[in-house]
């Protein structure tokens, strides 16, 4: 083989194992002549290869970009198609089952969208938490009472004006997690056997909230990379009394999608020419592999009927159990209900959060973490397009970890999800991201997981699972 056959050849392993993404710029010539040890024009040629093989594109006076569409990528699923009428859930015990495998040791967890504990950073909330019991011990044991740590407050503040929002801290209410915040938004918004829209599919945890509260489910067409429909939205606006509506507008679970900045302004005017409130989840929203923090939809808030929930469980770490709400509108009373539901949130975080974000940092670490969950939506997409069916097709997220997969039809996804329970794998399976069971033939699987050979002989048993499968 020829020096730059090698070159050649060695970049396109960098590409398949996703250390160069679909849209991304290989180095300079310069800096690839130093790591290969070869000549500038060695390299030339390589890239003249690799451009012939299809790999990658020269853009004038840029360099060469992988290309955005690599051959091997498995196709996207099609939009989705619920029946759009109000229905009482029932059975979403079974994400409890979810929940439990990630207890397992062991268990290979593509189930429940945690990341793993190497991707976040431990060490620095570790030392924060230090810092505080000691230079804060007596306010560290005492009640941080609704709306929560001032300084905590603040920070979220400044945090928020990257999302687009100018918000007071004063505006802010401090929950314990997004979970939290979801479940207060829906108890303060609605009651029993109100109906609410949801995206379609739509995670389960906020199925759960509404099951638990008694509402109904209207679930909504959604676009594997829109969105919510807002024009099938619209109809059930008008044939339902619809109380609120609930999304993920940036980088949605499961589906990946961000949805575009007009649909999200189309929505907040659509919901408030209606009087209906939008629950708007914003738990992914800082992680864009492209580094652009997308706005909210609670930017184009203009009369507080928009009611913003997000946390630090995908970012910094599930365990801190921090979350926030601003509500609008509804400050008092959802500050009143934060308060008879568990009365504060736990102080030693709050505070130790509040820390870490002040002392600058979370960015650095954002830009370093969103690459890598770029890198392992883009290995273990590519790994799904290796090892399963033919015909399978997955969602190509933006940002976020987790990637949505259709399996052949007729595949049985809850068989497959009891099937990978017994051999040590947990995914998460489609039914349980619907009010009426849909997604029969569809998993989501986390893709935080840090990849090694282990990793890859999970995707490839669950591709054989798939394919013993009846379709
Ligand atoms: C879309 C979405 N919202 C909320 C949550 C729950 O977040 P927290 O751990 O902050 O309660 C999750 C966790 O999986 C999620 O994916």
């Amino acid at each position: 083989m020829k020096r730059y056959e090698q070159v050649a050849k060695g970049l396109t392993g960098q590409i398949e194992q996703g250390v160069y993404l679909p849209g991304e710029r290989l180095p300079g010539v310069r800096r690839l002549s130093e790591q290969f040890s070869v000549s500038i024009s060695t390299i030339m040629q390589a890239h003249q290869l690799l451009e012939d093989r299809g790999l990658v594109q020269a853009r004038p006076r840029s360099g060469y970009y992988v290309r955005t569409t690599l051959g091997r990528l498995p196709e996207q699923p099609a939009m989705t198609n619920p029946q759009p009428e109000p229905a009482h859930i029932t059975g979403q015990q079974m994400a409890m089952q979810l929940s439990r495998a990630t207890r397992q040791p062991g268990m290979i967890q593509l189930g429940a969208a945690i990341p793993h504990h190497s991707f976040l950073p431990t060490r620095a909330i570790n030392r924060a938490l230090l810092s505080v019991t000691r230079h804060q011990q007596q306010r560290s044991a005492g009640y941080e009472f609704p709306p929560g740590s001032a300084e905590l407050r603040q920070q979220i503040a400044r945090r928020m004006l990257d999302a687009g929002c100018q918000v007071a801290p004063s505006e802010i209410i401090v929950t314990s997690g997004c979970q939290e915040a979801l479940a207060l938004c829906l108890r303060t918004v609605a009651r029993a056997g109100d109906i609410i829209a949801l995206e379609s599919p739509t995670f389960y945890g906020l199925l759960q909230v509404v099951e638990s509260l008694g509402l109904k489910a209207l679930e909504i067409p959604t676009h594997p990379q829109h969105g919510i429909s807002l024009d099938a939205l619209k109809l059930a606006i008008e044939q339902w009394p619809v109380k609120a509506c609930a999304i993920v507008a940036n980088f949605n679970n499961p589906m990946g999608y961000c949805m575009p900045d007009d649909n999200k302004q189309a929505l907040v005017a659509l919901l408030g020419e209606h009087g209906i409130a939008l629950i708007e989840d914003d738990v992914y929203g800082d992680l864009a592999f492209d580094h652009h923090r997308p706005p909210a939809a609670k930017r184009f808030d203009t009369d507080g009927k928009v009611l913003y929930c997000s946390s630090f469980s995908k970012t910094l770490s599930p365990g801190l159990r921090l979350g926030w709400v601003v509500p609008g509108k509804y400050r008092e009373q959802m500050e009143y209900q934060k308060y008879i539901t568990s009365l504060a949130a736990p102080t030693l975080p709050q505070l130790a959060i509040a820390d870490f974000l002040q002392r600058g940092g979370y960015d650095r670490y954002l830009r370093q973490v969103r690459g890598q969950y770029a890198r392992q939506v883009a290995r273990i997409t590519r790994a799904v397009g290796r090892y399963f069916p033919e015909g399978t097709r997955v969602t190509q997220p933006a940002g976020g970890f987790v990637i949505w997969v259709e399996l052949p039809e007729n595949t049985d996804a809850m068989a497959i999800f009891h099937r990978a329970l017994a051999k040590g794998i947990s995914i998460a399976p489609g039914p349980i991201f619907s009010a009426a069971r849909k997604y029969t033939n569809f998993i989501r699987i986390n893709c935080a997981q840090p990849w090694d050979e282990q990793l890859e002989a999970a995707i490839a048993l669950l591709g054989r699972l798939t394919l013993a499968q009846p379709d």
